[in-house]
């Protein structure tokens, strides 16, 4: 396995699709085809603040090597000049699971950020998820915060 994190680049569509779909199992909902394409094109999009990078593994044939993707997003922050950043999708394929993979794409993000000055990420997952959280551990801090959500 040879890993390089790289920016979501249109080519990728098709790769990125099937990766998805399986993070949509992963979390037991369905995504209209007509959301995906929004986020797709909002990724895509230099003009909106959602990015998204790959894991590339150059071992792999082209147009079947990307074995993993991370999505976020900064946003203003009350207590801070600088933007935070919201990290909100993370998805590594199975078959390469427990490889660094997982960690590589946090630390793109942890990358862009310092690039841009900003000096805070933050996320969630689920209570029950232990396999996420033995690999955020080692690359975060747990906070004391819960979360809570309404549907307006
Ligand atoms: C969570 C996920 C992204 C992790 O990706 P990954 O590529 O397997 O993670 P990594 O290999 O970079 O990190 C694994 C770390 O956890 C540790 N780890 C993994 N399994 C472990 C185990 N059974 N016991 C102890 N530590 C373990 C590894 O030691 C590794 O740490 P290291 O880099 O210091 O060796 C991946 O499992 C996944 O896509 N899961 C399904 C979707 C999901 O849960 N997404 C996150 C939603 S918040």
């Amino acid at each position: 396995m040879a890993i390089s994190i790289r920016p979501m680049a249109a080519e990728d569509k098709s790769q990125f699709l099937v990766l998805w779909e399986k993070y949509n199992v992963f979390y037991k909902r369905t995504v209209a085809a007509a959301i995906t394409d929004k986020t797709w094109e909002r990724m895509l999009d230099p003009q909106t603040r959602l990015y998204g990078a790959v894991a590339v593994d150059s071992d792999l044939a082209p147009g079947a090597n990307i074995v993993g993707f991370v999505t976020w997003l900064p946003h203003f922050y009350t207590a801070t000049v600088e933007d935070i950043v919201y990290l909100h999708d993370l998805y590594v394929s199975e078959d390469v699971r427990n490889g660094g993979v997982g960690r590589s794409l946090i630390n793109h993000v942890y990358d862009w950020c310092k690039q841009e000055g900003i000096t805070s990420v933050y996320w969630h997952t689920q209570r029950f998820n232990h396999r996420a959280q033995l690999l955020y551990t080692k690359v975060a801090n747990l906070t004391d915060f819960v979360q809570y959500k309404h549907d307006v």
